[in-house]
């Protein structure tokens, strides 16, 4: 894009969508036309009518102040010899109300376009036509729209000029860099409700991201007013508080005419819709459609079993991704908030780039995280910033840890080492922030941290957990700063200074936190955990609790004859608590892990199946088709955990998918891009059977086992290249490479070596 001439309109009109009009003529002939656009908010591009490319919510979120990506379009054929180009924006993201703060945006307040049509005739010269002052604004028929508040659509709207677009701010531009966004799956209604409220509902049968479309005839200036929510509360009602302030409705007013209506400029997450004005007594179902609408991924990881309930849960998974991976990673995709909170991008990132390919997804976010790192190399808790938030620009552990864990997370899974080449200099200055932030060089004992984030052994009011937020702010500094020196001998760099660092950190952690190879009972906090009206709550921090000890395990920050009394201890604090876990974000995704890699299978299958709250099946048995961001989202008695954060769609927890594939199938890396692996699997007989395929880089790798009669057989699949280690539960191990390979193992005799091969 060579010219880039910014423009706006003389007259801005809070929350609406403005068009910005150029009529031309082409008058020799164009061997290709393509068009350039870009815009400060979300817009669409339309060539004679014709709306451009497949992508919608054009050009995405980003970090607005550093770089805005603008899109190509082939426009060669649609080109005429008199022309309309128009590109419409809506305030979306940049420009509307985002995030806690709402309206704040230093770039300024106004809907902007930028756009280039480039002209290659056949005699080879190039011309332009630019976004200037000669374009006309027009209001729009689509007279009010915001991220967070819905869209209305008003095919009677007088359309009133505005006058000529005048210069606006400039703003870097690049490629698109990211997945496209476009719309996929297309569902019907599943069933109409009647409330005990009366109220007239939709179910579309699965909670998603995207929108409603209409097709209607009316009469003219009908309206159908549509409102948006995940679940129904225990009596049967429609139910949306658990939105905030995004509680919203989307309006379509009726022309007359036959009538086809959705959203452009925004989204909404829903299972449920309520129709709130029709302009008839029934409703015709229809007419209705739910668009689910993601960043385009292809899909690699697929898991069966025997156990509905666990497919159930996998399903939960797989819609938690689509529905929170919409141009970057997002918390939940409903309510006033869809932010790209970094510590839930890197709990679930492993889990998502096994079961989707998001290459090209994580690439751009990658750029705006290091696009936003701080000169002293802080990362802050949500990217693209949401600028002056005290609540979303902390630093701390497990949020800014996304940085190195993630880039480390996608070489392992894709063999790219660009991931680590483009980002090394980031993780090394995170490493660093953290070294050289507070007094103590190898311990993290400052700052204001999520924690573990809404564990369940926290007090009343508090969302941090009881762990010791020092301890897990310290075991994270050492796990990043392992992940650096990883990367670093990837590349080839001398990282024996890292390499003493993360010692260092080790001795220390163990110096400060345990006695006796255990953590210590109590430890002292040098944080303040407050509330939103300050008072100080959490006023005791913990070591001997589920998650400190899980990051102890699974970080390695114990010596190996200390791992067996580590384990007892987790195993019994999971007994103590009635066999169910109290871990948070940051426990959570490795409890099962730190569990099987000390061999105690039966523990964590237990946790895994277990249905009482707090565990992944409570959701399931209570309806869900999302992961909850509460695992007691909806309570044993119906009511709502709190109205203030209770998302149905929030992925985090979805990472339990990783154990699926590395444990209870037992697909696990031992070479980036899946060159060589361990064929591990666990079978446990409640599932029956269980089977993974993963399409790797290195070919399609599959496992599967199943319980007939009185055997197990297992199965697996390696592709072309692929060594294949393969250990079976009762010690068998034998090494494979390409093809099916075939195992019976006699249940009676567990500990044989009778296999059929
Ligand atoms: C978000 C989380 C996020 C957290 C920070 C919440 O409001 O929804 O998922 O990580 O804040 O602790």
């Amino acid at each position: 894009m060579k010219s880039q001439i910014w423009i706006k309109s003389p007259e801005d009109i809070e929350g609406a969508v403005l068009t910005f009009k150029k009529d031309f003529e082409i008058k020799s002939s164009v061997k290709k036309a393509t068009l350039y656009a870009s815009c400060l908010g979300i817009y669409k591009a339309t060539l004679n009518g014709e709306r451009l490319g497949e992508q919608v919510l054009t050009p995405g979120l980003t970090c607005y102040g550093d770089r805005i990506q603008y899109n190509s379009y082939d426009v060669t054929d649609i080109l005429d010899e008199n022309n309309k180009l128009e590109i419409s924006v809506g305030p979306g993201w940049a420009v509307g109300y985002f995030g806690p703060r709402g309206k704040y945006h230093p770039w300024g307040n106004s809907v902007q376009a930028v756009a280039e049509l480039e002209l290659l005739s056949a005699d080879g010269s190039i011309s332009y036509i630019t976004t200037d002052c000669t374009w006309q604004v027009y209001t729009d028929e689509v007279t009010h729209s915001e991220i967070y508040f819905g869209e209305t659509v008003d095919k009677t709207a007088d359309i009133k000029y505005l006058g000529n677009a005048i210069p606006a701010k400039s703003f870097p531009l690049v490629p698109q860099i990211g997945a496209d966004i476009v719309e996929n799956e297309i569902l019907s209604p599943i069933e109409l409700i009647v409330t005990p409220k009366g109220e007239k509902v939709i179910d579309f049968g699965q909670n998603i991201t995207g929108y409603v479309s209409l097709n209607i005839k009316g009469n003219r200036g009908d309206r159908v007013v549509l409102s948006f929510g995940e679940v129904l509360d225990k009596d049967g009602n429609f139910y949306n508080e658990n939105y905030r302030k995004a509680a919203k409705p989307v309006i379509y007013v009726l022309s007359g005419d036959a009538d086809s209506f959705k959203p452009t400029y925004s989204f909404q997450g829903f299972r449920y819709v309520r129709i709130d004005e029709y302009p008839f007594d029934d409703v015709d179902l229809d007419g209705f459609r739910a668009i689910v609408v993601h960043s385009k991924m292809e899909r690699t990881g697929y898991f069966t079993c025997g156990d509905k309930r666990i497919n159930q849960l996998y399903s939960n998974i797989i819609w938690g991704q689509k529905g929170n991976y919409l141009d970057i990673p997002t918390d939940c995709p409903q309510r006033d908030e869809r932010l790209g909170w970094t510590g839930d991008a890197q709990v679930f990132c492993r889990t998502a780039a096994t079961n989707f390919d998001v290459c090209q997804f994580f690439k751009k976010w990658l750029g705006d995280l290091r696009a936003e790192q701080r000169s002293n190399g802080a990362v802050l808790g949500v990217c693209p910033e949401n600028y002056n938030d005290a609540y979303c620009t902390r630093i701390s552990a497990g949020w800014g840890d996304a940085v190195t864990i993630i880039p480390w997370t996608l070489y392992e899974i894709y063999n790219d080492k660009s991931f680590l080449t483009e980002n090394f200099e980031m993780m090394k200055k995170w490493v660093d922030y953290v070294r050289g932030v507070g007094d103590e060089e190898y311990l993290w004992l400052t700052g204001y941290h999520y924690g573990d984030w809404l564990a369940m052994d926290a007090g009343e009011n508090s969302y941090v957990g009881a762990t010791s937020v020092d301890l897990v702010a310290t075991a994270f500094y050492a796990y990043s700063t392992e992940l650096l020196v990883k990367a670093g001998y990837v590349l080839g760099q001398d990282m024996s200074e890292y390499e003493q660092l993360y010692k260092n950190i080790v001795k220390r952690f163990r110096e400060y936190f345990m006695e006796n190879g255990m953590p210590k009972e109590k430890l002292p906090y040098t944080e303040i955990i407050t509330k939103g009206n300050n008072t100080v709550v959490d006023k005791e921090r913990r070591g001997i609790t589920q998650t400190a000890i899980t990051l102890i395990l699974h970080f390695n920050l114990c010596l190996p004859e200390e791992r067996e009394p580590l384990v007892e201890k987790l195993s019994e604090l999971i007994r103590n608590f009635d066999g169910r876990m109290s871990t948070g974000f940051l426990g959570t995704p490795y409890i099962l892990h730190a569990l099987s890699e000390c061999g105690k299978h039966d523990v964590a299958y237990n946790l895994f199946f277990q249905n009482k709250n707090p565990s992944w099946l409570y959701s399931v048995d209570h309806g869900a088709t999302t992961i909850w961001e509460h695992w007691n989202g909806i309570k044993e008695d119906g009511s709502f955990w709190s109205v203030g954060m209770n998302s149905f769609n929030h992925y985090a927890y979805g990472c339990v998918a990783e154990w699926m594939y590395e444990t209870v199938c037992g697909i696990q890396i031992l070479d980036a891009g899946y060159k060589r692996i361990r064929l591990a699997p666990v079978p446990d007989k409640r599932l029956g059977f269980a089977k993974c395929a993963i399409e790797t880089v290195s070919g399609r790798i599959e496992s599967y086992w199943i319980y007939e009669n009185d055997c197990v057989t297992y199965e697996f699949t390696v592709p072309q290249g692929v060594i294949a280690d393969i250990t079976l539960p009762n010690g068998f191990c034998q090494t494979v490479t390409q093809g099916k390979h075939t195992y019976r193992m006699h249940l009676t005799n567990e500990n044989s070596n009778d296999f059929c091969l």
